[in-house]
């Protein structure tokens, strides 16, 4: 997929705008996915952390095995466990004991080093974030995990120390800055290109209305 075609709206010609945000997001990843760690992408909806998440791990494969995780809400322990058995492609039925199938993922994860990418965390409970901190302590496993989720997911990773002490990285994504929303939507799309602070969209606009902007007519 081309950083242009990488839009969740059908938007011809828009392009990924490289944001401070998304230039942090950048550092930050490179540097938590090399440390093997943990890092929390945290920040208001529709501010641009899937996007940037995405674009950013983009750049890292195929050299790093990354895996998406999307879970519905408060998964428990168990629904965690089935969601890695299927990103990981592990072959054959789930193992049905928990002992079992905890070691079977600490087997597959200890092939080689791997990079979790786990959107709208804001939906985790304690049970499901510490499952994550149980096999990322595990000293065969090499994984670097990325939460990315509402202001929530960093209330609930804050409540739990044993997790929170281990995040390599917070980065908290803010609304873009009026001068921030004249830079970017010249470059979001063609239609903008020679556009004037003048005739650009309000410096008042919300990221929303910045990065959504009306297709070509
Ligand atoms: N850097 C960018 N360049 C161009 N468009 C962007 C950029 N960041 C975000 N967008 C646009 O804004 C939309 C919303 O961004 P995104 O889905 O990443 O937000 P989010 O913070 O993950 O929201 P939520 O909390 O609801 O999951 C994207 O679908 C995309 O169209
Ligand atoms: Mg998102």
């Amino acid at each position: 997929m081309t950083a242009a075609t990488y839009q969740y709206v059908d938007l011809p010609d828009a392009s990924v705008v490289t944001t401070r945000a998304l230039l942090t997001a950048r550092e930050n990843i490179t540097d938590t996915v090399a440390a093997r760690a943990m890092m929390c992408i945290h920040g208001g909806a529709g501010f641009g952390k899937t996007l940037a998440v995405n674009t950013c791990l983009r750049e890292l494969e195929p050299g790093e095995d990354v895996r998406k995780i999307t879970f519905r809400p408060r998964p428990t322990a168990r629904a965690v466990r089935y969601e890695l058995f299927t990103a990981l492609d592990l072959a054959g039925e789930p193992p049905r004991h928990p002992s079992e199938f905890d070691r079977l993922l600490k087997t597959a994860l200890a092939e080689r080093p791997r990079t979790f990418l786990v959107d709208e965390a804001q939906w985790l409970n304690g049970e499901a974030f510490e499952y994550f901190r149980y096999l990322w302590d595990e000293p065969s496993t090499q994984l670097a995990i990325i939460f990315v989720g509402g202001e929530g997911c960093h209330t609930v990773l804050r409540r739990e120390p044993m997790l929170s002490s281990r995040i390599f990285i917070w980065q908290h994504f803010t609304r873009l800055t009026p001068s921030e929303v004249l830079e970017a939507i010249p470059l979001f799309h063609p239609i903008w290109a020679d556009a004037t602070p003048t005739t650009s969209p309000s410096p008042t606009a919300t990221p929303h209305t910045a990065t959504s902007a009306p297709g070509p007519s």
